[in-house]
Formats: structure tokens, C-alpha cells, sequence
């Protein structure tokens, strides 16, 4: 038997096949359209052709291992999260989803924390409404949109919308519902207090479960477009964030995870739920049941190599700039790089923020610049780090994953800053495997999250800090902590 995780994520669709031993075998992405953005800071895209990329992944993952849907034991589901998709009563989408990244609803989010103060939002919720969470992008229709908002039923997440289109079910779970800034993160049940308060219909809001549960069956209709069997059960699953938390086996404390892709995440298993008054890291249900995670997110961090090849090496690749940077001494000559090229979420919540490089002289080189904006986003997932720690997280390991993650420089500068040992993963599948492994604790093949992540993943290098480079690292972000309260006030005037 095979077991199936999809991921609706935002450029594509990605779905894999994993075995009875929770190895994967075989994988399949279909694209998405590209993001529709009508002005700056919109963001949509159309839950229709997220459903048609899910259908050709799911058939040309099947067609990949020359398997028929009978073969699928069970599917789990994960996705970008925050999403919002609305459906009305015919189950018509009414206008392409609000996703993730767009940031227009800044005036609903001002008025959900005048309405019902801000403090009680952090408590009711565990987090402050972002502007990327999916209330404010609802209110942000009702405000603008009355006639789409009156024809609203029911309000799903991506991944949710295509549960819907599986199962006919209207179903969410506990980690990707924490992102809606609806849901009682602490009690895992949508909040009374948040929908009352707001004058919400509750009836508009599916049905939350926790991640490994069974959600639904696969209907006749789905079957038939999918290549899937009838009846196949489909768990909860997770958001793309506790999905690949799953995948990287961070479910029981001690150890965190850093995916370092365009921005960078650290990621921490919490058997108890703990908040940050301030909001600067999201506290959200995990997807292993009964349990928290908490998150803290550099914007920047991937994106500002992608950014200075761009602009400033387009012959080169990252290879050759890390390998570059290694030329260079560490702290770079007293050069540092603020990495907030879009704003920034940890610690500083600042959409204002901007990057720099700090501290340039006649002298600098190339290999500087390029060695402190590593350094930069270093101590920049560091903020993140002490934050969580700080929060009561215990963290005696991390593991490394992303593009970021290839460079054994970039991995010993991890080492050494956060002082910690980072570990590399087998299968860095990430959401798509995490849904997968959810899928099979859902249909019996493993008794919980925990036991699935020990039986299926396993560690491959390991790096440990060197004290001296430590020492060294450990002055730098001293200095680190100093530029943004220094530059703060000047950012909005730029
Ligand atoms: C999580 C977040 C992203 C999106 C898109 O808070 O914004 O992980 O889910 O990947």
C-alpha cells in the first residue's frame, strides 16, 4: 500500500507517494497560474486552478509509480496557510482568494483591535490579527464587497477548499485554523468571542478537527477526475508550516527546525501553549494533537542572496558567493547586513523596516558584503531563536533545512552563531511528506506523530559549533541587536 500527501502550496501542487516504512517514492508537482496582483501588496489567486493542479498532480503522481487509486491507503492534505477562499451557496467560489502574502487589509486589522482590544485578541487567540491572516481579508470584503459577502456560506482554507472538492466535506484542523485569527489557539475550537464580537455568522466556518483525524471519504465525482478510489479516507493534514514541521520530525521538544527558503522559519514543538504578549513569533496549534508550536519568521533571509545575485552577480551562482564568502573573515571586517528587504515579522512586526549594509569603508570587499549579509540573516533566525528560547522552548538541536541548507559554510556559520548543533535531514520533502506521514497515523499504520517521525526520518550530517568561532559570532550579534533600534524611527520617513 502507498499513502498520499499533497501540498497546495503557492507557485504549485505537489503530491507524493510514501511506503509502509514512510519513505517516499515517487513525487509530482503541477504548477500554479502566477499570483494575481491587481496593485502592490494584493494577492490572489483562483482556488480553481489550485483544484486543477491538485487533480494533475495527484494523477501524474499515480501514473509516476504506475499505481491505480486502490493502492492509496489514505491522503493528507497541507498547504500555504491564511488563504481566504469563499464559497456560496451553490458552493461557487466568489471571487479568486485573498492568499497569504497580501497585505491590503491593514484598516481591518486596526479596527478588529479597536473593536475588541488588542490584548484580548492575544489572549482569545494567542497572536495579534496580521495583515496576512485570513479575518482581516474577510472583513476586508465585507467593508468592500457587500454583494460578495452577502453570498458567502462557507469560508475555507486552501488546503480546505480542496478537501471540500475531494470530499464534499467542509472540514479544517487545528494548525492551519490557528492562522485564521479565529480560532481559540489554547482550547483548539473556534473562538466565541472573536465571532460574536464581530458580528460573524459561525455557521460560515468548517468544522475543525485535529490533523491525523479522518475528515471525509473521496466522492464518485472525485474519483473520477483523480484516478483516486471511492471511499479513501482523507485526514486532516496541516498548514504548510506544521506540515513540514511533521516532515522534519520536530514533534517532541528539544529539538527546533530553520527552513531556510526565501524567508526563514524556526520552528518550536511546545507540549503547553505559550504566547508572546507582544506577537512577535505566532503561537499556533500543532499538527500533532494536543500540542503547540510557535514560529518566528526573518522575511529576508534566502531572498537577500537571491536578491544580491540578482542585482549585483548575475553571472554567478550561489556557490560561487558562498564559497566567496568564505574568503573573507568572520564578522567581515566590521560590516553588517540588516536583512529586512520586505519589512520584517521577527522581532520587529515592522512592515516599515528596510535592509542595509552597516559599517561599509574604502576597504571592504566584495567577499565582505557578501559574507555579512550571511551573517546578517544569521543573526537574524537568531533573533528568532533567543525569542523562543526565551518563551521556554527547549532547543538542544536544529535542523537545517531549505535551499540554504546545501552550503556547508552557511550550515558552520549556523553552528557557530546559534551555537547549537544542525542536523541535515534524508528526505527534505517538507508539507508534502508531513501530510503524507499524518495520513498514516490517521489510517492506523502508525500509532501517533511521534512514533511516524521516528520510524521515517532520519538524520543525515551534523555539524557542531566551534567554541572560538562561537565567541566571535556571539560579539557580532551583539552588535547586531543595536542597528534596528538605532535606524527604527527612520524608516517610515524613507
Ligand atoms: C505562515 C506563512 C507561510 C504561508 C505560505 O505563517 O505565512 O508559511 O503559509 O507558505
Amino acid at each position: 500500500m502507498y499513502w498520499l500527501g499533497i501540498d497546495i502550496g503557492t507557485g504549485g501542487s505537489r503530491a507524493l507517494l510514501i511506503k509502509e516504512d514512510g519513505q517516499v517514492t515517487h513525487g509530482f508537482t503541477a504548477a500554479h497560474d502566477d499570483i494575481i496582483m491587481h496593485r502592490p501588496l494584493w494577492a490572489e489567486q483562483r482556488p480553481e486552478n489550485w483544484w486543477d493542479a491538485a487533480q494533475a498532480a495527484i494523477r501524474g503522481v499515480l501514473q509516476a509509480a504506475s499505481i491505480d487509486g486502490s493502492q492509496v491507503a489514505a491522503i493528507g492534505l497541507s498547504g500555504q496557510m491564511h488563504g481566504l477562499t469563499l464559497l456560496d451557496e451553490a458552493n461557487q467560489v466568489i471571487r479568486p482568494a485573498l492568499i497569504w502574502c497580501d497585505q491590503r487589509p491593514q484598516e481591518q486589522v486596526d479596527f478588529v483591535h479597536a473593536t475588541l482590544g488588542r490584548a484580548n485578541v492575544v489572549r482569545w487567540t494567542a497572536n495579534p490579527v496580521l495583515t496576512g491572516f485570513t479575518l482581516p481579508k474577510l472583513l476586508w470584503v465585507r467593508d468592500h464587497e457587500p454583494e460578495n459577502f452577502a453570498r458567502v456560506r462557507h469560508v475555507l482554507l486552501p488546503k480546505d477548499y480542496i478537501r471540500f472538492c475531494l470530499t464534499g466535506e467542509y472540514a479544517t484542523e487545528v494548525s492551519d485554523a490557528s492562522g485564521t485569527s479565529l480560532l481559540d489557539v489554547v482550547h483548539r475550537r473556534w473562538s466565541g468571542e472573536m465571532i460574536e464580537g464581530l458580528k460573524l455568522d459561525p455557521a460560515i466556518l468548517p468544522r475543525v478537527y485535529e490533523s491525523p483525524e479522518i475528515t471525509g471519504r473521496v466522492s464518485e465525482a472525485a474519483a473520477a477526475l483523480t484516478g483516486l478510489k471511492p471511499g479513501t479516507p482523507v485526514v486532516g493534514g496541516g498548514g504548510d508550516q506544521a506540515s513540514s514541521a511533521v516532515g522534519n520530525g520536530i514533534v517532541e521538544p528539544g529539538i527546533a527546525s530553520d527552513t531556510l527558503g526565501t524567508s526563514g522559519v524556526v520552528f518550536v514543538h511546545l507540549d503547553e501553549p505559550a504566547y508572546d504578549p507582544e506577537g512577535r513569533v505566532h503561537t499556533f496549534c500543532h499538527a500533532v494533537p494536543g500540542k503547540w508550536h510557535v514560529m518566528g519568521v526573518t522575511q529576508g533571509a534566502g531572498l537577500s542572496l537571491q536578491w544580491f545575485r540578482n542585482q549585483l552577480a548575475p553571472a554567478e551562482s550561489y556557490d560561487d558567493l558562498t564559497a566567496l564568502a568564505a574568503t573573507a573573515p568572520a564578522l567581515s571586517q566590521g560590516l553588517y547586513w540588516m536583512p529586512y528587504l520586505m519589512g520584517e515579522r521577527t522581532p520587529h512586526v515592522d512592515a516599515y523596516a528596510r535592509a542595509a549594509w552597516i559599517g561599509l569603508t574604502a576597504k571592504h570587499t566584495r567577499a565582505d558584503m557578501v559574507r555579512a549579509l550571511l551573517e546578517g540573516v544569521t543573526y537574524s533566525q537568531k533573533d528568532c531563536l533567543v525569542l523562543v528560547e526565551r518563551m521556554g522552548a527547549r532547543v538542544d538541536k536544529v535542523r537545517l533545512s531549505g535551499g540554504g541548507a546545501k552550503s556547508p559554510f552557511w550550515r558552520q556559520m549556523f553552528a557557530d552563531a546559534f551555537n547549537k548543533t544542525i542536523a541535515t535531514l534524508e528526505t527534505q520533502e517538507g508539507s508534502a511528506y508531513g501530510a503524507g506521514l499524518l495520513a498514516m497515523v490517521g489510517s492506523g499504520r502508525f500509532p501517533s506523530v511521534e512514533a511516524a517521525c521516528r520510524a521515517a526520518i532520519r538524520e543525515t550530517t551534523t555539524v557542531t559549533p566551534d567554541p572560538a568561532a562561537a565567541a566571535t559570532y556571539a560579539r557580532g550579534y551583539e552588535v547586531f541587536t543595536q542597528l534596528y533600534p538605532a535606524l527604527k524611527d527612520v524608516y517610515p520617513k524613507l
